[in-house]
């Protein structure tokens, strides 16, 4: 569907394996990471294994299936962006997640952004979902600035850690992305 690895002006993005294994047990233990996710924490080194282990058989999204991608900044993997397909590969749903050290740079929305632009070239590719807990200030931010848009809250609809959150959907038509007069590549001279 999409050929990877996709690479931006600062990442590479491909398929996450063995060698990203450490790396995400890291960062999805780290609270500050997991605070918003519904993953089970402790996150142990058995449950990334399962993950990377079932998607072994795969080389990028595909329909049906959810697949996480690695990030990685000059070899090492900084985070991921995980990347439903449904709909018979006309929509498509999305997550991601930053390492703490590595937030604020960018890295979310540049990578976010490319997934997105070789979804959308994908053909028939018609709508991208992503949902987020409304107290999630920095992922709200980094759909916006992709030109997201609102699509409504479904109050107590997720039940993460013993408490049901309420859940912000936002989504982008294929429409409207190619109206979008940017490209998805965040440069540090752009965040200047
Ligand atoms: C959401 C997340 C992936 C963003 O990663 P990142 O690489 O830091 O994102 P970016 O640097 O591309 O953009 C973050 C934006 O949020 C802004 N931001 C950060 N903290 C903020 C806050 N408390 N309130 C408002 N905006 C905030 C940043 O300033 C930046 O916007 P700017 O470029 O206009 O300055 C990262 O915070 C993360 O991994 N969080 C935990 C996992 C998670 O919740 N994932 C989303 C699940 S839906």
């Amino acid at each position: 569907m999409i050929d990877l690895p996709l690479t931006s002006d600062r990442l590479t993005i491909r398929m996450m394996r063995s060698e990203h294994l450490a790396g995400l047990v890291a960062y999805r233990n780290d609270p500050e990471v997991a605070r918003f996710q519904d993953w089970e924490v402790p996150f142990s080194e058995a449950m990334a294994e399962r993950l990377i282990i079932g998607q072994a058989d795969l080389d990028g999204p595909s329909n049906d299936a959810w697949v996480q991608l690695a990030v990685e900044v000059r070899g090492t993997a900084v985070g991921d962006v995980a990347v439903g397909i449904h709909d018979e590969g006309r929509q498509a749903t999305v997550g991601y997640s930053i390492a703490v050290d590595e937030q604020g740079k960018g890295y979310a929305t540049e990578a976010l952004g490319a997934v997105i632009d070789a979804l959308f070239a994908v053909p028939g590719m018609h709508r991208i979902v992503a949902t987020t807990d409304p107290q999630n200030a920095p992922s709200r931010r980094v759909l916006d600035k992709l030109g997201f848009r609102f699509e409504g809250r479904s109050l107590k609809s997720v039940f993460v850690r013993g408490e049901w959150v309420d859940d912000d959907r936002f989504a982008l038509l294929a429409s409207e992305h190619a109206g979008l007069n940017h490209t998805n590549v965040v440069t540090p001279d752009d965040r200047a």
